[in-house]
């Protein structure tokens, strides 16, 4: 079955072909649109301008995304198209583009939740599509949540952020350090400095850093968003606030602040808060794998530490490729196949949605 699978719920366009055959999926093409270097001049996402850029983007990417699979229209036996949670007038790009496509060629069509769509990111890797019933984190610009998968399509949310979102919080922070938006990469990289500045190691730094005086400096003290109960909940805006004093607290005392060391800290408290509810919800539900997906699971610190969790647990772990991590298209095609084998079927009455669906 060929899939012609397209994204637009934030600040990429993209449109792909995923085929899929002898129970796996073989990407075609992947064609991604980035707006980055537009928004970088606002320091974050400018709706309108993004709504805008996805007009501009996508009938040309999906010209590029069929060429490159060597496909025409005719060949295509499903489009799929995220649906939501996302930027309202984004997303309508997306889905009325799809359904123009799909109604006037008579293709089936399929709404995927952009959620669903990150988890399904992991269908794609090479050692082939997990087995459900797993547990899934994304974690993105707009969402940090834990899920519990019965089925591709039967996912619900056990855990959330109550307030902000990790990779938000990544490039808020990001950007009162002077790393440019999106600021989730800079701040891997300058964290990963700031680790090896604390223990001397280059390799393994992250271990040792617990014990280093970097670490027991009162002057760097941050809260864990964890919340401390049995919930699988976060609070990333705890967080957050304590860095803005700190980085407030430097500014007065006229102290130059170590960035490196910072940064490992912050990093250090957020990867930590999401591996310790990872690790009590693969207790909670033994023997489901780990899926790890979403724009920050491209963090190196995040997926090395959860890779940890999960051997400790003695479970699998699918890690989709960093070119995976971020919104794109292959990942609405994998979770618009078991939206199809479902007969979750969409017709031209299909509608964008901003608000989350997996409660
Ligand atoms: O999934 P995504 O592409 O878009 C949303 O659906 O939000 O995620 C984008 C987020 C941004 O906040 C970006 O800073 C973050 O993913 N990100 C990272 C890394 N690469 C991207 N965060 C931490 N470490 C990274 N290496
Ligand atoms: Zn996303």
């Amino acid at each position: 079955m060929n899939i012609l699978a397209f994204e637009s719920s934030c600040d990429e366009t993209s449109a792909s072909v995923v085929v899929r055959e002898d129970d796996r999926f073989t990407i075609k093409s992947n064609v991604i649109a980035s707006q980055v270097d537009t928004h970088r001049l606002y320091g974050g996402v400018v709706p309108e301008i993004a709504s805008r850029a996805h007009i501009e983007a996508i009938s040309s990417i999906t010209y590029e995304a069929l060429k490159e699979a060597g496909l025409g229209l005719s060949d295509i036996d499903l489009v799929a198209v995220s649906a939501n949670p996302g930027l309202i007038g984004a997303l309508l790009v997306g889905v009325n583009f799809a359904k123009a496509l799909a109604v006037s060629n008579k293709i089936p069509l399929v709404a995927v939740d952009h959620i669903k769509g990150h988890i399904a990111s992991a269908y794609l890797i090479e050692n082939g599509v997990p087995k459900p019933p797993f547990i899934a984190l994304a974690a993105s610009g707009g969402h940090t949540a834990i899920y519990k998968a019965e089925s591709y399509t039967d996912i619900k949310m056990i855990g959330t952020t109550r307030d902000d979102a990790i990779g938000e919080s990544f490039d808020k922070i990001g950007r009162m350090i002077g790393i440019p938006y999106p600021a989730g990469r800079g701040f891997d990289e300058l964290s990963r400095l700031g680790f090896i500045e604390a223990t001397g190691k280059d390799e393994d730094f992250y271990a040792a850093y617990k014990k280093s005086a970097a670490y027991k400096n009162p002057e760097m003290t941050l809260p864990s968003p964890a919340l401390r109960d049995s919930s699988l909940d976060f609070s990333f805006s705890g967080l957050k606030t304590a860095a803005i004093n700190l980085l407030h607290r430097y500014e007065q005392k006229g102290i130059e602040l170590p960035r490196a060391l910072f940064a490992a800290r912050y990093t250090f408290e957020a990867v930590e808060a999401v591996a310790l509810k990872i690790d009590m919800a693969l207790r909670e539900n033994p023997g489901c794998d780990l899926i790890v997906a979403g724009g920050v699971a491209a963090n190196s610190h995040l997926r090395k530490r959860l890779a940890e969790i999960a051997e400790r647990n003695r479970v699998g772990i699918f890690i989709p490729p960093i070119g995976l991590c971020g919104d794109n298209g292959a990942m609405i095609a994998a979770a618009g196949y078991y939206e199809y084998l479902n007969g979750n079927f969409a017709g031209s009455d299909l509608n964008a949605s901003a608000a989350d669906s997996m409660f």
